[in-house]
């Protein structure tokens, strides 16, 4: 039986990762908004793409979560996006809202499944998700930080001309200014960009890293980027979906991992079938930590203002 991945928010992330996941034939998919024929007429069209693609899915959208009973995997990208002058964190108190009302929806149609949190701001949410399915923090996991670093990634192989595939990079912490990118743990075919990039340009390319969101939606100017975005929460639905044990950084519930305790940062993960199966512990210094901290006190201070 194939696997089934419902997405709810068929806004530009929904329904860009329901191609993507479609395009790659990873599982059925159901698309859910409370847009009344959205996301019925982004599922059909994307379902009469398929003899095209050659891609054996069900793909279906709905107003009802009963359509999403007994999926495998949720992503949640409902929310409202940002918009020209807008951080991220000026979404907080509407998509909590919209949070908390989709999560409950989901939960009870689909008890089993793991939870792919998107909306932002992420790390606020991701929390606002795991404190309200019940689910255990295996469960609920963040995207943020495979975006993050495929824009580092990007950037990186750009400035050196050579292909992505030979680029990894890292980068922790929150989903916002304070985010970590770890120059490094990053290299170009293993070896580390400190040895190829000149401190000042690194930097240079740390700091575009950090403004990657700002800068695509200062282009848009009527909402935030998704290819990229989508693009990563579908990394991670392979990951789980395949089993594949997966290192990549995503947003995790810390239980005294990195000396933080009770919230969502963006930290190594391994995912899996069973979803957040290991939490990976590399050695920071002391700065790198410093910024790790950082990065956690600016989540909490979101969280502590909508109570998660
Ligand atoms: P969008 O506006 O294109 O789509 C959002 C969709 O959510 C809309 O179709 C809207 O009707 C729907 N929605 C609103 N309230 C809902 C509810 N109660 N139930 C079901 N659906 C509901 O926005 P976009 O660009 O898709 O972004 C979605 C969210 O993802 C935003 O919060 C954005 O900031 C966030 N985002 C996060 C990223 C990350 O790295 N974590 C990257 C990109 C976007
Ligand atoms: C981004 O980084 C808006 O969080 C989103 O593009």
């Amino acid at each position: 039986m194939r696997k089934k991945v419902s997405i709810v928010g068929a806004g530009n992330v929904g329904a860009t990762a329901a191609h993507w996941i479609a395009a790659k034939e990873l599982a059925d998919v159901v698309l859910v908004d409370v847009v009344e024929g959205v996301p019925q007429g982004k599922a059909l069209d994307l379902l009469e793409a398929m003899p095209i693609e050659k891609r054996d899915v069900a793909i279906a959208g709905s107003n009802d979560y009963a359509a999403t009973a007994n999926s495998d995997i949720v992503i949640i990208t409902a929310g409202i996006p940002r918009k020209p002058g807008m951080s991220r964190d000026d979404l907080l108190h509407t998509n909590f809202k919209i949070m908390s009302d989709v999560v409950q929806k989901v939960v009870a149609q689909s008890p089993e499944s793991i939870l792919i949190i998107v909306s932002n701001p992420l790390d606020a949410m991701a929390q606002a998700a795991y404190r309200q399915s019940g689910f255990n923090r295996e469960r609920v996991i963040g995207m943020a930080g495979v975006l993050d670093s495929a824009r580092f990634r990007s950037f990186i192989a750009a400035e050196l001309n050579v292909s992505v595939e030979n680029v990894t990079a890292f980068v922790l912490g929150g989903h916002g200014d304070t985010m970590v990118p770890l120059a490094r743990y990053s290299t170009v075919a293993g070896i580390p960009i400190t040895e190829l990039i000149a401190p000042a340009r690194l930097e240079e390319l740390v700091q575009r890293t950090r403004d990657g969101g700002a800068e695509i939606v200062k282009y848009l100017k009527t909402g935030s980027a998704y290819y990229a975005p989508s693009a990563a929460a579908v990394e991670m639905v392979e990951a789980i979906l395949k089993d594949k044990k997966k290192i990549l950084p995503c947003a995790a519930y810390l239980n005294g991992e990195y000396g933080i305790s009770g919230y969502y940062i963006g930290v190594p993960c391994k995912l899996g079938a069973a979803g957040l199966e290991q939490i990976i512990e590399i050695k920071l210094t002391p700065e790198e930590d410093a910024a790790l901290k950082k990065s956690a006190a600016a989540v909490k201070e979101l969280c502590a203002v909508i109570g998660v």
